[in-house]
């Protein structure tokens, strides 16, 4: 079978071919296809990237239709069973497992640069008490591009790792810091005895005692949380990640922006959303109207659908066998007992079944972070924590791909043709028509 695509525009009666690779005809072979010579030639119009692949990956794989995550290519639900956050953070950054020695080498390195600067520390105090965090954990990684500006010389390889391990490491400080400015409570510096998630805790909530001990079915339950989130391939943040990337920006400030996408409640900030959700609901009686509402475009189910996702979500699955662990140890949250019952009733109804939407993985994970004791506005720096390893690792590879270049769109130009300018003194006081040619696209 000819791997090409033949097409015929009717409008010229002339014929081209675009090859087909990896099922992807390439945009610019549209080009080709002109009405004359001095036709800029076909563009393909793609508003949200429905049907657009925007680079080569070989990092995460996801099939929607089948429900199906994998990193590196290895299955989501094994890796959240058989690996610690970190041993899966050096897969999704270099491609393999690590070895004992590699894995080693990299908990000791992320252990060097959990601190932050004193002067970091100083800027978080500049925060009100109830700055929402993820707008202080975006300030505070734009600011650390201020603070190692050599992260700019970004196709240095040994430069880029060092910056990427400081970040992987900086992000639980930075999250503590948040919670802990909140409350007035004193920082506790890092403890590099203790695990990566471990530290994280103890950072969290650490008070009078010596030592910080966490449980360790919550220490574990939170490694595989971060494990679910450490990357998901070309999402809203991702893509983000790269475009600002593309124009090499710093790694700091690539971190920031693709933050400040996942803070959107359609992203990242879904699962905040689905507290308040369950929240204003309240009891199980008042599920029904609430999905009566949802079905009358009142309200979105947050934590339903998934642009990829036409099945259930993996690493919702997991979610939900995870929040059964960490009940044994915190008690049921009644939220649960809501949650469950609304994604029983929504998965039988068929507004929700013909639109195949599913729970995603914001739907359970804000129920566990809440019986494990996080504040709502903390999910979405919950998720930042891990997703970070995700961004740098498509960051790196975006950079290292010698067919990519500088992201920039085009767009189909609807506005005015060109017009003249009206006098001050005339403007709005009389019918005067500026004139207006065909809309036309601007290249
Ligand atoms: N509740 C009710 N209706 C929904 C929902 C929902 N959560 N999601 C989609 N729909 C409907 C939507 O109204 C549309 O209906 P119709 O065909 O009648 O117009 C249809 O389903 C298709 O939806 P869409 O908006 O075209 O889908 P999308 O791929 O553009 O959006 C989404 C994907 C995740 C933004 C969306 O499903 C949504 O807003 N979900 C709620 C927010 C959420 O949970 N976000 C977390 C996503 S997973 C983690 C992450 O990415 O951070």
């Amino acid at each position: 079978m000819p791997d090409r695509l033949k097409i015929t525009d009717e409008r010229t009666g002339l014929q081209y071919e675009a090859p087909i690779k990896d099922e992807t005809i390439r945009a610019i072979d549209l080009r080709q296809i002109k009405t004359g010579e001095k036709d800029f030639g076909l563009l393909s119009y793609d508003p949200a990237f429905l049907n657009t692949a925007s680079c080569r990956s070989a990092i995460t794989y996801i099939d929607g239709d089948a429900g199906i995550l994998r990193y590196r290519g290895f299955a989501i639900d094994e890796l959240a069973e058989r690996c610690s956050f970190l041993e899966v953070a050096w897969l999704l950054l270099n491609g393999e497992l690590p070895t004992e020695q590699e894995l080693t080498v990299w908990q000791s390195q992320v252990k060097r640069h959990t601190m932050l600067h004193e002067t970091t520390k100083k800027f978080l105090e500049g925060f009100r008490y109830d700055a929402h965090p993820m707008g202080m954990l975006i300030s505070t990684v734009a600011a650390l591009s201020t603070v190692y500006p050599e992260a700019r010389n970004i196709f240095d390889a040994k430069n880029r790792h060092l910056q990427i391990a400081r970040l992987v490491a900086k992000m639980p400080t930075i999250c503590a810091y948040c919670y802990r400015h909140h409350f007035g409570l004193p920082y506790i510096y890092p403890d590099n005895e203790l695990s990566f998630t471990g530290n994280f805790m103890n950072m969290m909530w650490k008070m009078f005692e010596p030592k910080y001990v966490a449980n360790p079915i919550l220490e574990r339950a939170l490694d595989v949380l971060f494990i679910l989130h450490a990357d998901h391939e070309q999402n809203c943040s991702t893509n983000i990640m790269r475009g600002v990337g593309s124009a090499q920006t710093d790694p700091y400030l690539c971190v920031a922006a693709a933050a400040s996408a996942l803070a959107g409640a359609l992203h990242g900030g879904a699962n905040e959303e689905v507290l308040r959700m369950l929240e204003e609901i309240g009891t199980k009686d008042r599920i029904p109207s609430y999905i009566e509402a949802v079905k009358s475009g009142k309200y979105k189910l947050m934590g339903f659908g998934h642009r990829v996702y036409k099945n259930y979500d993996p690493r919702a699955r997991i979610i939900k066998r995870t929040a059964d662990q960490v009940f044994t140890v915190t008690g049921e949250n009644h939220k649960i007992e809501i949650a469950r019952e609304l994604e029983r009733i929504a998965l039988e109804d068929d507004y929700f079944v013909q639109r195949k939407l599913y729970p995603n993985v914001d739907f359970y994970s804000g129920i566990i972070y809440e019986a494990m004791g996080f504040r709502p506005d903390l999910f979405t720096v919950l998720f930042a924590i891990p997703r970070v390893v995700g961004w740098l690792a498509q960051w790196e590879e975006m950079l290292l791909d010698p067919e990519q270049k500088i992201a920039r769109p085009r767009q189909v130009y609807t506005g005015y043709g060109l017009r003249d300018i009206v006098p001050m003194h005339r403007r709005g006081k009389d019918a005067d028509s500026p004139g207006q040619r065909d809309p036309q696209v601007a290249v």
